[in-house]
């Protein structure tokens, strides 16, 4: 086997900064909040941090909208701060990924200010401006992810400006050879700080070809990451995870394959968008089909089973609660949640976990659209409202799968704000914090917490975990989860019911295994063979030998 890099056997762990941990009391939390919890973290187990955006903003889109890269945001601390943050965490093996945003920067950052001066502007060309259409109007029909047209007017130097993102939120034009040696100026200066990689904001969108109207994936993508892995990554032992909701299993290795000289991984969204709404997307909710989400996962097992590596996440800032969308966060919440953890955590990739999952938190209901805070679902409902979408099933659609779910603040203890803040937080806690909270679950070995904790320690026990061959078992099943993992002989065989009732499942005889169970949510097993009565949401896995042959 070829050496291993240390990501592959790490967890990484996402904290959302502004609600994570308040340490000064202004109901946003800060750096020296996730300072102070790194114990918490050390003890989870985890070996890297992907830090959501801690630079200057206007936070418009909650620090996704930088206007100072090199600097960081008052609310969150100073730079000082930041440091003495990544050495805490390396005195405790974490390492720091930043979330590097560069398809975009604020229109408050100083070249956007510099640029917006006049089309002579040395930084004009830095970002992506046309003229208006023979009818006055934008130059394109393009659409910003955040609803309405991507171009904004600029009366001063009498042009339209691209945003894919908020009017607020310019993007860059990677085209300019200048502007690119700025940026990877600017990685080389953190990466000399002494942070451990970076969480690429949407990278897939960097090659664009405006003008031909691809956005996604476009020509010059691989090209640019290629010149940034030469000029910044190479010869770093750091991560790098590239977000790239287009990527599909025959495009991923172009990102992560040994010899592109590109990215450590991709986060891929095919399990999430499978859910969506062929018209209204993530807007009108669907019920769950498992068949389907689990021939996501096992179609980019296969892909990357020999070269390239996938990151594995059921949630994110982005997302709803894991829980919530994909087990039962009512009867079955504790056992779902572990049986999702045991799904995940034991394909073959790094698995993330996004803060809050550890402990099973669960979306948090909200009553009418005004009471939403994110900027995406608030710049969307009028234009899906405009496509035809009821009142009732957009709310219904934003409580499912909407991004306020995950950013609700951490649920430490049981104290007013569940020990997120000691004033008034930015976002209102979920009022389930009392029951589902850190402090309950600290010295309770059968928490989801506990269940977390030891999933992260058999991965560095268990080489099998890690590396060993994915072979999906009773794919067409609609209620189990299956697979195995082999290894030097060892077979690592996985089986969960994603279901509230009870079944009886006849396991494939490619899968069998007889030998130590290694995790379960109910109770332990020896072996998985032949006929397995499952209780609800039960999940369990098994390590013993390869079968001889022909049993
Ligand atoms: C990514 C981020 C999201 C942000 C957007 C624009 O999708 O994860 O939170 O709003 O990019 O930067």
């Amino acid at each position: 086997m070829e050496h291993a890099a240390w990501w592959q056997s790490a967890v990484g762990y996402q904290v959302y900064p502004r609600s994570f941990c308040d340490s000064d009391g202004d109901g946003i939390g800060d750096l020296p909040g996730i300072i102070s919890r790194l114990d918490y973290l050390a003890n989870l187990g985890i070996g890297f941090i992907w830090l959501s955006p801690v630079y200057a903003s206007p936070m418009v889109d909650n620090g996704y909208d930088i206007s100072n890269f090199r600097d960081i945001a008052p609310v969150f601390g100073t730079l000082q701060d930041f440091d003495r943050l990544v050495a805490e965490a390396r005195a405790r093996g974490i390492g720091i990924v930043m979330d590097l945003v560069v398809n975009h920067t604020s229109d408050q950052h100083a070249w956007f200010q510099a640029a917006r001066a006049g089309r002579d502007s040395p930084f004009r060309d830095y970002y992506v401006w046309r003229d208006r259409a023979a009818d006055g109007g934008p130059p394109t029909d393009l659409k910003s992810i955040f609803g309405g047209s991507a171009w904004a007017w600029d009366e001063d130097g009498g042009q339209y400006y691209l945003h894919l993102f908020d009017r607020s939120q310019p993007d860059l034009n990677w085209a300019n050879p200048r502007l690119r040696a700025e940026i990877y100026a600017m990685m080389n200066w953190w990466l000399d700080r002494g942070i451990a990689g970076f969480r690429m904001d949407v990278i897939d969108l960097i090659g664009k070809d405006v003008d031909h109207a691809i956005i996604a994936d476009g020509p010059k993508l691989h090209d640019y990451l290629q010149e940034m892995h030469r000029e910044t990554l190479a010869g770093r032992d750091v991560v790098t995870v590239g977000e790239a909701w287009s990527a599909r299993p025959e495009t991923a290795r172009l990102y992560c394959g040994r010899d592109r000289g590109e990215l450590s991984m991709v986060f891929q969204f095919a399990h999430v968008t499978e859910g969506w709404d062929a018209t209204f997307g993530k807007w009108r909710d669907r019920p769950r089909d498992l068949v389907a989400l689990k021939r996501v996962f096992n179609d980019w097992q296969r892909a990357l089973a020999d070269d390239g590596w996938n990151s594995l996440f059921w949630s994110n800032h982005d997302l709803p609660r894991a829980v919530s969308k994909y087990g039962d966060d009512g009867r079955w919440r504790v056992r779902s949640a572990k049986a999702l953890a045991t799904v995940l955590h034991l394909m073959k990739g790094t698995p993330f976990i996004f803060q809050g999952e550890e402990i099973g938190m669960t979306n948090r209901p909200v009553a009418q659209i005004a009471d939403f805070n994110d900027i995406e679902l608030r710049g969307q409902w009028p234009q899906m409202r405009a496509r035809g979408l009821s009142e009732a099933d957009f709310l219904a659609g934003a409580n499912a799968n909407g991004r306020d779910n995950a950013r609700t603040p951490m649920q430490w203890d049981d104290t007013p704000n569940a020990g997120f803040t000691t004033g008034t937080p930015w976002l209102a806690v979920n009022p389930n914090f009392r029951e589902i909270n850190v402090a309950a679950q600290a010295g309770d070995a059968s928490s989801v917490l506990a269940h977390y904790r030891h999933l992260i320690s058999l991965r560095r026990r268990h080489p099998v975990i890690v590396h060993g061959r994915f072979t999906a078992l009773a794919e067409d099943h609609p209620a189990v989860w299956a697979y195995m993992r082999e290894l030097d002989g060892a077979r690592l065989t996985l089986v969960a019911n994603m279901t509230g009732a009870p079944l009886r499942f006849v396991m494939p005889a490619r899968g069998v295994v007889e030998g130590r169970c290694l995790v379960s949510n109910v109770a332990a097993r020896g072996a998985l063979t032949g006929s397995v009565e499952l209780a609800p949401w039960e999940a369990v896995a098994v390590l013993g030998p390869v079968p001889p042959q022909g049993t």
